[in-house]
């Protein structure tokens, strides 16, 4: 499946409101929240809006890991790897969403339905092993559980 198609007129109400570049991480930030991403054709268009070279408005988005530069998948499943998820089975929490979804960490399916990620602690250790998808968390998973969550995400995009 293609990427989805970036129309700039989309965002230049908002880049209408930046007056210079103490708004360039609050711009960015209204055109990740708009796109999913930053699209590398949206760099000069913010750049003028905030009155700084595109190299900066580039600078920024390298350094701060919140900001993408790929499109990603319209769920976002984040598996945690921290200490009191691993010891409570979170490596194989892992392993079974890898297969489920035929993804490695990092990786957006072709059909831009998942994008697969990992972080240290998903602050609900409590519920160890957790694992999150759009923003939800789901805890004491095991792999049956698993199954039943990423199903409730593939249907309703069918
Ligand atoms: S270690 Fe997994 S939620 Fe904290």
């Amino acid at each position: 499946m293609q990427a989805p198609t970036v129309d700039l007129v989309e965002i230049s109400p908002l880049l209408e409101q930046a007056h210079g570049e103490s708004d360039l991480i609050p711009v960015l930030q209204k055109v990740q929240d708009h796109y999913g991403y930053i699209p590398p054709e949206a760099v000069e268009p913010i750049a003028r809006s905030v009155k700084v070279f595109p190299s900066k408005v580039q600078g920024v988005i390298t350094f701060y890991s919140q900001f993408y530069t790929e499109p990603r998948g319209r769920n976002i499943v984040t598996v945690c790897r921290g200490t009191a998820c691993h010891v409570r089975g979170g490596r194989g929490v892992l392993r079974v969403v890898q297969k489920a979804l035929n993804l490695k960490d990092g990786e957006t399916s072709p059909d831009y339905q998942f994008t697969l990620e990992t972080v240290a602690c998903l602050g609900a250790c409590a519920l160890a092993p957790v694992m999150v998808v759009n923003g939800k968390v789901y805890g004491r998973m095991n792999p049956k559980r698993i199954e039943n969550v990423l199903a409730m995400y593939q249907k309703q995009e069918s």
